[in-house]
């Protein structure tokens, strides 16, 4: 028998704050990849400013395309295609990233491929191990909040999603009303091992339905922090966020933990920059075990926003035939669904 020709795409991913490459084997073997964050440059506004990363972008995307080639050893000719997040993200920094990939596609002759910035996310998983389908993914970032069922490869089916805000943005949120410096979602995560869960918060939508709402909880920890403070009492930062972890964690776990069993799903994956949560990541997995769920998890580092991911999901992208022309369009927001 013949041994299939092995696969090498190229990603590219520059929806946020990072500006990444990678090339990935076969949709599940990382060759090299680079990751040039801005954070702390944004850290010093409180948040992503939106015209200096874009600028960052264009600064740096050349030089991370050539380095991560360098670090892979390999050249442009021994791409077989070249994977772009097209959106959802910040029009600006989107803009360089299919800009690039569509430069490089036209010079080298290599197919583009565009990949939506949540099905990257979750085909992170496919980096840690082989997806195995059907599945339910939870996807918890900071703009998004999704339950998803997935019978096969890149068929996502949406059965239920946040109605307001997302669990990363009231991290965040939560963060900045209790003074915890920019990024806010892993300070408060950290924070809550140095509290208790003393402090009354509701625990949000918790209904038959599949669907989310955070902006509950935020405006109640809002209103929790100003009532102490008119009161002249001095707030204990770490049990707001051990008290807030908890909510969050407890209704998430609840929902997708409901959603596996009345699916008869068995295979459970997380995704999003939140899924580097501690919480998130430590109560799911004792569930799981519980309920003999087969739960993935990215490494810490591929829960953020990465290239790898984008490259691995180009692969199922590319093998499905899905391409794009070089009137390839960014589009700040887009469904999957
Ligand atoms: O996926 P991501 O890098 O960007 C989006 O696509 O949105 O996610 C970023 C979000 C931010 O809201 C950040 O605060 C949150 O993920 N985050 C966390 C943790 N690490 C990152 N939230 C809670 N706990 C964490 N450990
Ligand atoms: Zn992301």
């Amino acid at each position: 028998m013949n041994k299939m020709k092995d696969t090498y795409i190229l990603g590219i991913e520059s929806s946020c704050d990072e500006t990444s490459v990678s090339i990935v084997k076969n949709g599940n073997e990382e060759i090299a990849t680079v990751v040039l964050s801005q954070m702390d440059t944004h850290a010093s506004y409180g948040g992503v400013v939106p015209e200096i990363a874009s600028r960052m972008h264009v600064e740096n995307i050349t030089i991370v395309i050539e380095e991560c080639l360098k670090k892979a050893n390999m050249k442009m000719e021994g791409i077989d295609a070249i994977a772009v997040t097209y959106g959802p993200g910040l029009i600006g920094c989107l803009l360089i990233g299919v800009g690039a990939a569509t430069t490089l596609s036209y010079i080298y002759n290599k197919p583009l491929v565009p990949v939506h910035h949540i099905a990257g996310h979750i085909y992170a998983n496919n980096l840690v191990s082989k997806m195995s389908f059907p599945l339910i993914a939870l996807v918890v970032s900071g703009g998004h909040t999704d339950l998803i069922y997935m019978e096969n490869d890149y068929l996502f089916k949406k059965i239920g999603g946040t109605l307001d805000d997302a669990v990363g943005e009231c991290y965040d949120k939560v963060a900045r009303v209790i003074n915890v410096p920019y990024p806010g979602g892993p300070l408060v995560d950290k924070l809550s091992y140095e509290g208790e869960d003393t402090y009354t918060l509701p625990l949000p939508l918790d209904d038959n339905s599949y669907n989310f709402s955070f902006s509950g909880i935020k405006s109640a920890v809002i209103n929790l922090v100003h009532n102490e403070e008119q009161r002249g009492n001095k707030i204990r930062k770490s049990d707001i966020a051990c008290s807030f972890q908890n909510r969050v964690v407890e209704i998430l776990t609840k929902k997708t933990m409901r959603a596996l069993k009345e699916y008869n799903v068995k295979n459970l994956i997380i995704a999003g920059g939140v899924s580097a949560n501690s919480g998130i990541r430590n109560r799911f997995t004792e569930l799981c075990k519980e309920n003999d769920i087969n739960l993935t998890i990215p490494n810490i580092k591929y829960c953020t926003d990465n290239a790898a991911m984008i490259a691995a999901a180009g692969y199922f992208a590319y093998k499905k035939g899905i391409r794009a022309g070089y009137d390839l369009k960014a589009t700040a927001t887009t469904s999957l669904f």
